[in-house]
């Protein structure tokens, strides 16, 4: 399975894209690498030819089209967030949501 996980660099975003790795999946990390970043959570899977990083915003309609489409997952794991903002958190998971009939997901935002 490809996985794209987002805050692939942040605490728990990192443990998943390590334990994937580990377990044979491909993993795309997209991580805007701000301040809760820290690059060497990924270290010890950034040689693998599993592993594979996109410095982006998820705020960025554009670049989230990009790298959905250069990549096609099979699964996304939603994990960039500033974790003491809950609402940001929320607003970023129902614009991924809303952008997913273009990358082929249903599009279809819980009430
Ligand atoms: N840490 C915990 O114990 C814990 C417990 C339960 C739930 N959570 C939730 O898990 C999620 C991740 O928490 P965490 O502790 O790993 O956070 P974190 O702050 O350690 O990491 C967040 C990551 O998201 C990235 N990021 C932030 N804004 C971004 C943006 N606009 N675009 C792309 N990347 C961006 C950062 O660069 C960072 O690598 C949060 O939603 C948090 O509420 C965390």
């Amino acid at each position: 399975m490809k996985l794209l996980v987002t805050g692939g660099a942040g605490f728990i975003g990192s443990a998943v894209v390590r334990l994937a790795v580990a377990r044979g999946h491909e993993v795309v990390n997209l991580d805007a690498l701000t301040y809760a970043a820290c690059e060497a959570n990924v270290a010890p899977v950034a040689g693998s030819n599993l592993y594979s990083f996109e410095k982006a915003d998820i705020r960025d309609r554009a670049a989230l089209d990009r790298i959905f489409a250069t990549h096609r997952p099979d699964a996304v794991m939603h994990l960039a967030a500033e974790s003491h903002v809950d609402l940001a958190g929320i607003v970023a998971v129902i614009a991924c949501l809303r952008c997913a009939p273009s990358w082929g997901g249903s599009g279809r935002v819980p009430a």
